[in-house]
């Protein structure tokens, strides 16, 4: 793992940012994969930014996010899809059969997932996934389990994580949906590079395991361990338990 400490999430964000422009102007026709929460408001930002000034151009590029809530529908304002539609999708030239997204009122999960992972093969595989870690070091959905599932699945939340995301239902844990669909760790582990962003001190002791620590499911991402070409970007709180 290549490890990153910059000065401070402003700096993170210009450093992803960066990578996504070049990855880009190299490859126009490029498949990224993107998270939602916290971690990614400011990259999102530099990119929309970037935009405008016409520096980046997402005619071309392909999108898959990284999860989303079951049971939620697209309209929802907590859904993971109208995060995206307000911090990037309506403001760039993405083409809008190329942004793919996990339905999360699909009649059928399963089904939903085997053909979310088959529209990525068809677009040749992930370029760049970019990821943000849970404190409890989790990536998408994938929980610190006894086992993880290695394609994109129906995934049921660590209490951490429906607290972690009250904020976005009023801060009221309880209307959190249980379970959401996320990429597994197995679609994550295919994109050719992976790059993941964490900001802040309550992130170190999880950046302190994916990094130091034994690979293991407990930990998931510490599998990135495994991945020839990842990328931690951080700010110096976040790497505040790196040795
Ligand atoms: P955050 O979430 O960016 O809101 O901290 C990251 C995650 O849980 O993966």
């Amino acid at each position: 793992m290549k490890v990153h400490i910059l000065k401070n999430e402003a700096a993170v964000a210009l450093a992803v940012a960066t990578r996504v422009t070049r990855l880009l102007a190299e490859r126009p026709s490029a498949v990224l994969g993107l998270p939602t929460g916290n971690t990614p408001v400011r990259l999102y930002a530099e990119l929309r930014r970037r935009h405008r000034l016409g520096k980046i151009d997402f005619s071309k590029a392909s999108t898959f996010n990284l999860d989303e809530f079951w049971g939620l529908p697209w309209t929802h304002p907590a859904s993971y899809r109208a995060f995206m539609e307000e911090h990037l999708f309506q403001h760039v030239n993405l083409a809008p059969r190329r942004i793919h997204f996990l339905n999360g009122m699909a009649k059928s999960a399963a089904a939903e997932c085997a053909g979310y992972e088959a529209a990525i093969q068809r677009a040749g595989g992930l370029d760049l996934m970019i990821l943000g870690i849970g404190t409890n070091g989790h990536i998408g959905f994938n929980e610190p389990a006894p086992s993880l599932t290695a394609d994109t699945h129906l995934a049921r939340l660590a209490p951490a994580t429906r607290r972690s995301n009250a904020y976005l239902f009023d801060g009221r844990q309880g209307a959190v949906p249980p379970t959401a669909l996320s990429m597994g760790a197995g679609t994550i582990l295919r994109s050719r590079a992976v790059i993941l962003m964490a900001t802040g001190a309550s992130k170190a002791g999880a950046v302190r395991a994916a990094v130091h620590g034994q690979v293991t499911s407990r930990m998931p991402a510490s599998l990135l361990q495994l991945h020839r070409d990842v990328e931690l970007v951080l700010d110096q709180a976040a790497a505040g338990g790196l040795r």
